[in-house]
């Protein structure tokens, strides 16, 4: 699905997007995305003995230099951070990367590399809690101070480096860091529970394609939900039938596989999978459908129901012999 906003537009090109000169005239949010990639790009090709050119090395140099911590702190976009420089995120991005999430009381939102906390801070007024996580130290304090103007109590931020923090327990994930930062994180964040929602200003998650993308005008907001892993082979108990055996095949949130009722054996139809919620068809013994939907998790467990084309229903639950290869 893609719906488009109107925001001021960032640099069209990778190209213009990694050039080093920036001039600061020109928009901020085309500044922003040129400073994440461009400044990564530079900082990465940096020869071992240092023979950067002028304007990249005050860039990769600035990466390294941690601001002094005083209470009149002002955070300069593009200035330090650990992994990646700050820059904001647009009021307009966040609230489309929270509208994606549909972020609601109850929800335990973690932005990963809080900088000014104004994600956290806008999951808060939503009515979710909410946590930032922060390598910059004076970042968390301005962070908490935004919270305190704001008035927003169910709001945290926490100093720490996003890969040594345990975030296991959020209900949604939001990260504007970089295409290979979002890519180190794929893993941690397919081992959290089926069904967390994941928002990304801008950047992708290499292979794992969005479940949806908003564009706004050359920024875009990606979102995902966690698939539970399916893949390997099941055998399924239908009250009143005997075992019925299906395999799947997954990579990321896309399955396919067969199944096997009685003596016949055909392809699972209509393979759907959405965080835990998990449907398919299989033919019975007569060459009949039967839907098979339920909610299935993370170590090889399923249940729901079986429906026959006259929409009778009957409970099944299922178990995973063998377990297929991850995505
Ligand atoms: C591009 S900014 C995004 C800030 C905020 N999430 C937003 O969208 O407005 C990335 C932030 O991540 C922080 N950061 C970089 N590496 C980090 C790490 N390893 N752990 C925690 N924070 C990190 C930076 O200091 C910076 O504030």
């Amino acid at each position: 699905m893609t719906a488009a906003r109107r925001v001021r537009p960032v640099a069209s090109t990778l190209a213009e997007q990694c050039r080093p000169r920036i001039t600061w005239q020109r928009s901020l949010p085309a500044v922003g995305v040129a400073l994440l990639l461009g400044l990564a790009a530079a900082v990465q090709a940096a020869p071992p003995q240092g023979a950067l050119p002028a304007e990249p090395l005050l860039l990769a140099q600035a990466l390294n230099t941690t601001p002094p911590r005083t209470e009149s702190f002002e955070p300069q976009v593009g200035q330090a951070g650990k992994d990646v420089v700050w820059v904001p995120t647009p009021e307009v991005v966040v609230d489309s990367m929270l509208d994606m999430a549909k972020v609601k009381a109850g929800d335990f939102v973690v932005d990963l590399g809080a900088g000014d906390g104004r994600i956290a801070i806008a999951a808060a007024k939503r009515g979710a809690r909410a946590l930032g996580i922060e390598y910059n130290p004076n970042m968390v304090e301005l962070a908490r101070r935004n919270a305190r103007q704001a008035g927003v109590k169910n709001v945290e931020f926490r100093q720490g480096d996003i890969f040594q923090s345990d975030f296991s327990q959020a209900d949604v994930i939001t990260l504007y860091l970089l295409p290979t930062l979002n890519e180190r994180l794929r893993p941690i964040l397919l081992d959290m529970k089926p069904g967390t929602r994941v928002a990304s200003h801008q950047f992708t998650m290499g292979e794992w394609q969005a479940d949806q993308t908003t564009n706004l005008d050359g920024r875009q907001a990606l979102f995902w939900i966690v698939p539970a892993k399916v893949g390997g082979e099941w055998t399924a108990q239908v009250q009143g039938e005997g075992a019925v055996r299906f395999s799947i095949e997954q990579k990321y949130q896309k399955i396919s596989g067969e199944g096997a009722w009685g003596d016949r054996r055909g392809p699972l139809t209509e393979p759907q999978l959405s965080g835990g919620q998990i449907s398919f068809v299989v033919n019975d013994g007569g060459g009949k459908p039967q839907r098979f939907a339920g909610t299935v998790d993370h170590n090889g467990r399923m249940s729901g129901t079986v429906t026959d084309a006259q929409g009778r229903s009957r409970p099944f639950t299922a178990t995973r012999t063998k377990t297929g290869a991850p995505s």
